[in-house]
């Protein structure tokens, strides 16, 4: 299996082997790998004759200090999981330096307007740190396909907006989100939580599932205070946002649409682990 810990080394390998016609799969991870992550490359490995994951806990993207620090990494584990998969995919696991070469900001964007809603209201600068990463891994594998998952939907929907205006020839796939037998979304996040604590955060999943279900015949407003009530009753739990928004624009529902689609979206304090999840409502 081949693991490459610098650019250089990965994009001589890459220039090596390039056959224009050999398309390039390409799955960004920060590890902690779950079975999320290893259907995103099942699903890479169907479609393309390369596949390169990146292992990366990117700095620019936190905009909390302790969650960095506290971001899993497991590396070895990693690896293992991914050879579990196949050995012919190739594992970039850069440093820090390697990548952003003594200069560790982002860059800024303009994504119109998808950036300012939910995640990049709660963690401010969120979004420039992904789309200076993505970018960047982009100009370094040069993929034909990326792969991402729809937990991160508003993430998948910025990146998808980034590539359309800075015409980066890659296609976006999102994937579906692998969930655990008790509905909670497979997280890397999930590691720090204790075994009681996923059970209990079971009532994420669920509650979206609720929230669906009287999005039928409730308005948005009325859909959030049920959630915001069931969370209020629920100890060591904290909702820090629930919006129900057109899954195209991000922008909050006021009025519903029959023509629109839409999407909740909500973000949990589990005893000080963030969790995201999301579900489609029509
Ligand atoms: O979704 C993630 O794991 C990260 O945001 C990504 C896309 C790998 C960029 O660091």
């Amino acid at each position: 299996m081949l693991i490459f810990n610098t650019q250089n080394e990965l994009v001589s390998h890459l220039t090596s082997i390039s056959n224009a016609a050999a398309p390039i799969g390409f799955v960004p991870t920060m590890g902690a790998l779950h079975q999320g992550h290893l259907s995103l490359l099942k699903e890479a490995l169907l479609h393309n004759t390369t596949v390169v994951i990146s292992i990366f806990v990117n700095p620019t993207q936190f905009n909390n200090a302790e969650d960095l620090a506290k971001y899993p990494r497991t590396l070895e584990a990693d690896i293992e999981k991914v050879k579990s998969v196949s050995d012919k995919i190739i594992v970039f696991a850069p440093s820090v330096d390697d990548i952003y070469e003594g200069n560790t900001v982002s860059k800024h964007f303009d994504f119109d307007g998808l950036e300012h809603q939910m995640e990049g209201q709660f963690r401010p600068g969120h979004f420039d740190g992904v789309g200076t990463i993505v970018k960047r891994l982009f100009e370094i594998v040069k993929p034909t396909n990326a792969y991402f998952g729809e937990k991160d939907f508003q993430q998948l929907q910025i990146i998808k907006k980034m590539v359309e205006k800075l015409k980066i020839p890659v296609n976006i796939i999102g994937c579906p989100i692998f969930r655990e037998t008790n509905g909670l979304a497979m997280s890397s996040r999930n590691e720090r939580l204790s075994a009681e604590e996923k059970e209990q955060a079971a009532i994420i999943f669920k509650t979206l599932t609720q929230a669906k279900t009287l999005f039928e015949t409730k308005t948005a407003d009325e859909v959030s205070a049920f959630v915001a009530e069931t969370f209020k009753k629920q100890p060591g739990f904290e909702l820090e946002y629930f919006t129900i928004a057109d899954e195209a624009t991000l922008q909050p529902c006021h009025t519903k649409k029959e023509t629109e689609k839409y999407r909740a979206f909500i973000a949990v304090f589990v005893n000080n682990v963030r969790l995201i999840d999301t579900i489609s409502l029509n």
